[in-house]
């Protein structure tokens, strides 16, 4: 628009300039052609100038792109650089974080596992977290919890913030993770999130956890207040008084439930990269700690954990109908649970004392 206007000017005026007084009319022309040239390119270079600086904003909003470096192709997919939107990671914000959840089943050993993980610097493991039924409720509001998680904009007690590695949360098969699994695993696909699977090989031993525990929910023995873990040996043992009475007749249906539902959980998450552990082994063999800290790709740290056990010692003073459970599994697929499968007394002393020593002197 500016520019017709100016030529046309300019040749108006050059055609009319013969006629009138040659010099004047020539001196008119030139300040008037100057004045519209600097006008244009005055115009010109602030398009120029705005165009430079418009990608000089973009450039700083990319930043410089983390790195990182002896990794192999087949790892990428699982390191990832979150930006939080709550804080800044800092002097940290080029480290490679991973993504991990534990899933687990109740009462499996997996509040004693989170706090061994949690005792690493670099480990954040955020509890139960779809416990709520609000996050569970349906595909997109998982999604949006876990995305809040992995890009660690999730707080609980577990947060090392600035410098987490690896960052997670616990996740029991029975809230939501069977019923959206299809999702679940295209999720941790596309986002590189691993899993670790934590299960308890004795469902027997299993069920008489539950059992005490809910239990204990009602009844209340230590003051008045449910404990589902323990962090003294004097708590251990009120809670172990109790004993339950296991029904017979639901015994073998419910431990094949269970059983095959762990079985499914693994059939389901199996493309996922994953690990399988198994409570008894991480009790017995402290290598198995290793091995996670390994999995998740972290600097190896002694991990430990202030729980403590609350049932020990032989199954059959654990129950008070131990002969007819005896009798109902002997000759099933279940038979092996009734073995004292990890009696803790040939166990090395310094591992007793850490792992559950003080309840069992
Ligand atoms: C998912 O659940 C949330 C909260 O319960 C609800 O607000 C939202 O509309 C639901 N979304 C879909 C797609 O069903
Ligand atoms: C672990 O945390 C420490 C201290 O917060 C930090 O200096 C270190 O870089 C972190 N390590 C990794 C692998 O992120
Ligand atoms: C209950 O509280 C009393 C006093 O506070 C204490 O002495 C006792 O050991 C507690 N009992 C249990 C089971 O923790
Ligand atoms: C055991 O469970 C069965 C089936 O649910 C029930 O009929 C029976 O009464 C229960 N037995 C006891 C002792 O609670
Ligand atoms: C302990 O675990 C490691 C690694 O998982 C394994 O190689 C080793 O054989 C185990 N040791 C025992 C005594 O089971």
């Amino acid at each position: 628009m500016a520019d017709t206007l100016c030529f046309f000017a300019k040749d108006s005026l050059l055609i009319k300039s013969p006629k009138k007084n040659p010099l004047v009319l020539r001196m008119v022309v030139l300040i008037f052609a100057t004045i519209c040239g600097i006008y244009i390119c005055s115009i010109c270079l602030r398009q120029v100038g705005g165009r430079s600086a418009g990608r000089l904003l973009s450039v700083q909003v990319i930043e410089k792109p983390c790195e990182v470096t002896n990794i192999e192709p087949s790892e990428k997919p699982y390191v990832h650089f979150p930006k939080p939107k709550t804080f800044s990671r800092n002097e940290c914000a080029c480290n490679p974080v991973r993504y991990f959840a534990i899933l687990s089943t109740q009462r499996s050993g997996s509040g004693w596992f989170e706090t061994l993980l949690n005792s690493h610097m670099n480990i954040s493991s955020n509890g139960e977290i779809f416990s709520v039924k609000a996050r569970r409720s349906n595909v997109s509001t998982i999604v949006e919890t876990l995305d809040k998680i992995y890009n660690l904009d999730w707080f609980t007690s577990a947060s090392k913030n600035e410098c987490t590695a690896a960052v997670g949360l616990k996740w029991m098969l029975n809230q939501g993770l069977m019923q959206h699994h299809e999702e679940i695993v295209e999720y941790f696909k596309t986002k590189g999130v691993s899993a670790i699977f934590l299960f308890r090989k004795n469902l027997l031993r299993r069920m008489i956890s539950i059992l005490a525990n809910s239990y204990d929910q009602n009844a209340k023995p230590l003051n008045g207040t449910h404990k589902s873990h323990v962090h003294s040996s004097h708590e251990a043992e009120v809670l172990a008084r109790y004993k339950p009475t296991i029904n017979t007749t639901q015994l073998i249906p419910n431990l094949k439930q269970v059983d095959d539902l762990v079985t499914k959980s693994m059939e389901y998450f199996k493309s996922t990269r994953h690990i399988i552990l198994y409570y008894e082994d991480i009790i017995k063999n402290r290598t198995k700690l290793e091995d996670v800290q390994d999995f998740l790709r972290v600097p190896q740290r002694d991990l430990n954990s202030r729980q403590v056990k609350i049932h020990k010692g032989s199954l059959s003073s654990q129950v008070e109908n131990w002969e007819d459970i005896k009798k109902t599994l002997k000759g099933t697929h279940f038979e092996s649970y009734l073995d004292e499968d990890y009696t803790l007394g040939h166990l090395p002393v310094e591992i007793l004392a850490e792992v559950v020593g003080r309840c069992i002197v």
